[in-house]
């Protein structure tokens, strides 16, 4: 597993951790410059401020890619033949997935793939229901590793599905990194429908991450609440604010909580100093355009085919295949 690796080059008085949230949270706080892995935002109350986060006015992501695969759903899954298989990456409650199911049935089988078994199965129950025919073969699993398929279903050719613009968490050497291990899995000829937020005016994409209603700010303080209930820290969350900024250079919103005093932390029997101004950097959101974005499929070993837009050019959904 790749946190014994990490244990094994870290500092000794890191190597007792267990836990592979505490080992995290400890090594990104011990940093000159604090971070904390956004993957750590979804806890149960995090997952549910994320999809409040999603209905915010602001938030043009996630409302303006479902218009795009509604509008597109035919085009988009015009190409996917008679018995193959559909892919998904961090298939969550798998909702946006039925826009394309409504038009593939009953010729494919369903491999969602995420972390949680209780949302697998709760997307599994609603799946059957709505299409009886669909064979769904659900996966725990972390996406970031290459998953084995089951062997009756491996032989298939496959589509791959990555939407919500997750893939900009990761900066663009990471994302060519993931991009090669879908295609590991997805196999020579088959493809990948992905979803990447675009560059546009920063003042839209600030508005995003700082919505007025104060749900995103909740949603990066939630960690603080995450962080000491799980592992009895006593964060006080009012010394903390919510920042969101982009940053052109990198061409990434970054979210940041930012100590608003000079105070201590203590966690899992270490204490750690917060200057007043000091900030733990919580999420990169990185934005591309089309060009850029198909730069880092193609070095990965895509080829990019078509690619769907909105009227606004807020967001785009891109159709690669594995060379
Ligand atoms: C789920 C990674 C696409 O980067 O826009 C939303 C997460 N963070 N508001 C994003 C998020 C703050 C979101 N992604």
């Amino acid at each position: 597993m790749r946190r014994t690796q990490t244990l094994a080059k870290s500092r000794d008085d890191l190597a007792d951790i267990e836990d592979e949230f505490a080992f995290s949270v400890i090594e990104g706080l011990s940093k000159a410059r604090k971070v904390l892995p956004c993957r750590y935002f979804y806890d149960a109350r995090g997952s549910e401020l994320f999809e409040e986060i999603t209905r915010q006015p602001e938030y043009y992501p996630t409302r303006t890619e479902a218009r795009i695969l509604e509008e597109n759903a035919d085009e988009i899954v015009e190409n996917i033949g008679d018995g193959e298989l559909l892919v998904e990456f961090g298939s969550g409650s798998s909702l946006k997935t039925e826009i394309l199911l409504d038009r593939i049935l009953p010729s494919v089988a369903y491999v969602p793939i995420d972390v949680s078994e209780a949302a697998l199965a709760d997307a599994k129950a609603r799946l059957a229901k709505r299409y009886p025919v669909l064979d769904v073969r659900p996966i725990v699993a972390n996406f970031s590793r290459a998953v084995t398929l089951p062997p009756d279903l491996g032989e298939r050719r496959k589509t791959g599905f990555f939407p919500g613009s997750t893939i900009g968490n990761l900066s663009p050497r990471e994302a060519e990194g993931l991009l090669a291990v879908f295609g590991k899995v997805i196999g020579k000829g088959g493809r990948l429908i992905i979803g990447v937020d675009l560059k546009k005016d920063p003042r839209i994409l600030i508005d995003a991450y700082n919505d007025a209603s104060g749900v995103t700010a909740a949603f990066n303080l939630n960690l603080l609440h995450r962080i000491n209930r799980e592992l009895g820290a006593n964060f006080d969350p009012d010394d903390f604010r919510h920042e969101a900024v982009y940053d052109p250079q990198h061409g990434r919103i970054e979210m940041h909580l930012v100590s608003t005093s000079d105070h201590r932390v203590d966690i899992c029997e270490r204490s750690f100093r917060f200057k007043a101004g000091e900030s733990i950097h919580t999420e990169n959101s990185y934005k591309y355009t089309v060009e850029q974005f198909r730069d880092v499929a193609c070095a990965s070993g895509w080829d990019a085919q078509r690619v769907w837009i909105d009227a606004k050019r807020h967001f785009s959904v891109h159709e690669l295949i594995w060379r």
